[in-house]
C-alpha cells in the first residue's frame, strides 16, 4: 500500500526563503561549471560547492545526509546519480559530468542539477544533455498549466517529461530515483517518477515545491549501485544525463527557485507575475 502522501504546502513568504537557498545552489553550480576543464578533479569542485554554500551563510545539504561525505555529487560518464567526489577523480577530455547540489538557508532547501561536457564531446553526447534539459522544463511547464488550469495532478510531469524524451529519440529513462517535495526538508513527499502515465496522484495547487531531475541513459535504462552505497551506475556501462531544478507553484505561476532568472527565459508567461521575493530577515 502506498503511504498517505504528506505534502507541505509553502505560504508566499516561505517560498521567498526557498528563494534564497535556491539561489545560492545556482551561485554554486555557476561557479562549477565555470572550472570544469581537464585536470580538474572532482574534489576541487566539491570545495568550491562548500565555501560558496558556507559564504552565503547556508550549509550543504548532501553533508551528512545519511552519512554522506560531501557538498556535492559528481557523476561521471556512466554514473548516473550520487557519485562521491574524490581528489582521485581527475576530469578528462571528452568527460561528461554530472554536478548535484544542495544547500540549507535558514532551514529551506534548494536543490539542482547540471550536466557538463569536459572540453570537446562527440555532438550526440552533447546532444542528450540538451534533451534532459528539455525534459525538465517540460515537466516544470506542465507542472504549470496544471496548477493554472485548476486539474493538473502529479504524473502530468511525469508523463510530461516522459513523453519529451521519446519524441527526442531512443534514450533509457531511469526508474527508482526521480524527483520529491523540498523544502524544510531536502527530500519530501511526494516522489515525482520520471515517467507514467497522466491524471494520477495529488493535483498541483500552489504551495507545493518539487525538484524535478530528469535522468536519461545512452543504452539501457537499468541502474545499479556500487559497494560504496551510493555511486548508481548504467549496467551496460551507457553514458548517462542528469539535471535538476527546484520550482514552485505560486498562484498564477511557477518560479524555478534555483535558476537565476526563475525559469522566464525557458518557461516565458507560465512564470509567475508576483517574483517571490526573499523575506526582509
Ligand atoms: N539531489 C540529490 C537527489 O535528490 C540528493 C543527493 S542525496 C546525497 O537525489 F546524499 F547524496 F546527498
Ligand atoms: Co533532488
Amino acid at each position: 500500500m502506498a503511504h498517505q502522501l504528506e505534502i507541505e504546502l509553502k505560504t508566499p513568504e516561505q517560498i521567498g526563503l526557498m528563494r534564497r537557498a535556491g539561489l545560492v545552489v545556482a551561485d554554486a553550480l555557476e561557479r562549477m561549471r565555470a572550472v570544469v576543464a581537464p585536470g580538474v578533479s572532482t574534489a576541487d569542485l566539491d570545495r568550491i560547492a562548500e565555501e560558496t554554500i558556507r559564504a552565503a551563510g547556508a550549509v550543504p545539504s548532501f553533508k551528512g545526509y545519511h552519512g554522506y561525505p560531501a557538498s556535492i555529487c559528481s557523476s561521471v560518464n556512466d554514473q548516473v546519480v550520487h557519485a562521491i567526489p574524490s581528489p582521485r577523480q581527475v576530469l578528462r577530455e571528452g568527460d561528461l559530468i554530472s554536478i548535484d547540489c544542495g544547500a540549507d538557508l535558514d532551514g529551506w532547501h534548494g536543490d539542482a542539477a547540471i550536466t557538463v561536457a569536459v572540453g570537446d564531446v562527440p555532438s550526440d553526447v552533447r546532444g542528450m544533455v540538451r534533451v534532459a534539459e528539455d525534459a525538465m522544463w517540460a515537466g516544470i511547464a506542465a507542472a504549470a498549466r496544471g496548477a493554472r488550469s485548476g486539474k493538473g495532478r502529479l504524473t502530468d510531469i511525469s508523463f510530461a517529461i516522459q513523453s519529451s524524451i521519446r519524441k527526442a529519440g531512443r534514450y533509457g529513462i531511469v526508474e527508482g530515483y526521480g524527483g520529491h517535495g523540498i523544502g524544510t526538508a531536502m527530500h519530501q513527499d511526494p516522489f515525482v517518477q520520471n515517467s507514467g502515465r497522466p491524471g494520477k496522484g495529488p493535483m498541483l495547487r500552489p504551495g507545493i515545491a518539487l525538484a524535478i531531475e530528469p535522468m536519461i541513459t545512452r543504452g539501457k535504462p537499468r541502474v545499479a549501485e556500487l559497494d560504496d552505497g551510493w555511486t548508481v551506475v548504467t549496467v551496460d556501462g551507457s553514458v548517462a544525463v542528469h539535471v535538476e531544478h527546484t520550482m514552485a507553484i505560486c498562484d498564477d505561476g511557477v518560479w524555478v527557485l534555483t535558476a537565476h532568472d526563475g525559469g522566464r527565459a525557458r518557461l516565458g508567461d507560465l512564470i509567475t507575475s508576483r517574483e517571490p521575493v526573499p523575506a526582509v530577515e
